[in-house]
């Protein structure tokens, strides 16, 4: 679990405020202390008790409540991130001029945290030269700004000034807070599942659906490494500041990643490779009607890419394997990681529990890190992206 942040979210006048609700709630359930400072205008859109509940903490609104403890600097004075979400336009006007006629202005001032918002507004709003300006000002000045996406707005119409997605925002906020430890740092990492095709339109495959590897991908980039994510069919969409090369069968996996691990410092095989593939692909969909009772299907071993890349491997290149097993018993699944860092040569082995409702497709993860001498150096449970994190760490 990474450390809890002190995150002040300020929530302004604007219809999109109803999602800055979704914002709180996910970063309350990341385990972050919230603290919401809400505009008057604010207050029209969402109920003062909806803000409360969500954040578990008290909503401040007024500059002129809580003087004793000089609460319009003590707020400020105490985040580690503010969050502004919706941040409308009239907000944004007054950020870039440092007007501080409300709590939230006075907080933002006496800060010296990273400043994020995410502007919401109508799209004639947006592209206004005013606006404009002022949202070169505050980027200028090292604010964060989130969008807005191109989409529908409130009314029946759509264009540019649709606030983000709250879990857009949430993650492009805690990113800010991202150490830059790999930076400049090449990283090829490999999510997903392979295929192998039977026929045209079948294939033998598994449950990954990338979501690991897309994580440590994304938490990757945002450390500051140049990253190439080679996705084999995945179920998640990609930060498109990620470039990513889509793969289906394990031989074409192999294919990528032995081209791109030329140039790699570290490569990461998250993904869920198939051992074998059908010795034959048919060249017309297989029918019942020409099989029978029984279909036999010859399969062939797939080559292994990891142990490839560790026969291969540059000077001072980092392999990393990912190991999903399905034993329960805690000792036999240590042996199990053990005996497989040894086979493949890699120096990190990722290993975790799979099963019908464990690791596959699911969002949350546990695992187990083992160096090269089968030792523990990491174990982490949590959301895919706190798991991530803590792997970079290790490799870090
Ligand atoms: O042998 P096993 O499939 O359990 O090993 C898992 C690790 O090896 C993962 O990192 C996976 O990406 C990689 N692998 C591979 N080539 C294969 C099978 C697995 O690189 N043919």
């Amino acid at each position: 679990m990474p450390e809890p942040l002190n995150i002040v979210v300020g929530v302004t006048g604007g219809i999109a405020a109803y999602k800055a609700v979704a914002v709180i709630r996910s970063l309350v359930l990341a385990g972050h202390d919230v603290h919401v400072v809400a505009t008057d205008a604010a207050l029209r859109f969402v109920g003062k008790p909806t803000l409360e509940a969500i954040s578990r903490n008290t909503v401040n609104t007024d500059l002129y409540e809580g003087v004793a403890e000089v609460r319009h600097v003590a707020i400020g004075q105490a985040a580690d991130l503010i969050l502004i979400v919706p941040a409308t336009a009239n907000t944004i006007a007054k950020l870039a001029n440092g007007i501080a006629d409300d709590l939230l202005g006075n907080t933002v001032l006496a800060s010296k945290a990273p400043v994020v918002i995410a502007p919401a507004m109508h799209t004639e709003m947006w592209q206004n030269a005013a606006t404009a300006h002022n949202i070169s000002v505050l980027e200028g000045r090292g604010v964060t700004v989130i969008g807005p996406a191109s989409g529908q707005l409130t009314g029946a119409d759509s264009g540019q000034g649709r606030m983000s997605e709250p879990e857009e925002i949430v993650a492009a906020a805690l990113a800010v807070l991202r150490p830059k430890d790999l930076t400049g740092r090449r990283i090829l990492i490999t999510a997903g599942g392979t295929r192998e095709a039977l026929d045209p339109v079948r294939f033998i495959g598994n449950r990954s659906s990338g979501k690991q590897g897309v994580a440590l991908a994304c938490a990757a980039a945002e450390r500051g490494a140049i990253v190439t994510l080679i996705g084999a069919n995945l179920e998640v969409s990609v930060s498109a500041t990620i470039r990513v090369e889509h793969v289906v069968s394990t031989l074409e996996l192999a294919d990528a990643v032995f081209a791109a691990a030329e140039e790699a410092d570290v490569v990461i095989m998250a993904a869920a490779v198939s051992d074998y593939r059908p010795e034959s692909v048919a060249e017309s969909k297989i029918k019942k009607e020409t099989q029978g009772e029984r279909l036999t299907i010859e399969l062939v071993k797939n080559p292994d890419i990891l142990a490839g890349l560790a026969d291969r491997r540059r000077d001072g290149q980092i392999l990393v394997g990912f190991a999903a097993e399905t034993e329960r018993d805690a000792d036999a699944l240590l042996a199990l990681g053990r005996a497989k860092i040894v086979r493949k040569g890699s120096d990190f082995l990722v290993l975790n529990r799979v099963g019908w409702s464990e690791g596959f497709a699911t969002d949350g993860n546990s695992v187990i890190v083992l160096d090269g001498a089968g030792d523990i150096v990491m174990e982490a449970s949590g959301s895919k992206t706190s798991v991530a994190d803590r792997i970079l760490d290790v490799l870090v």
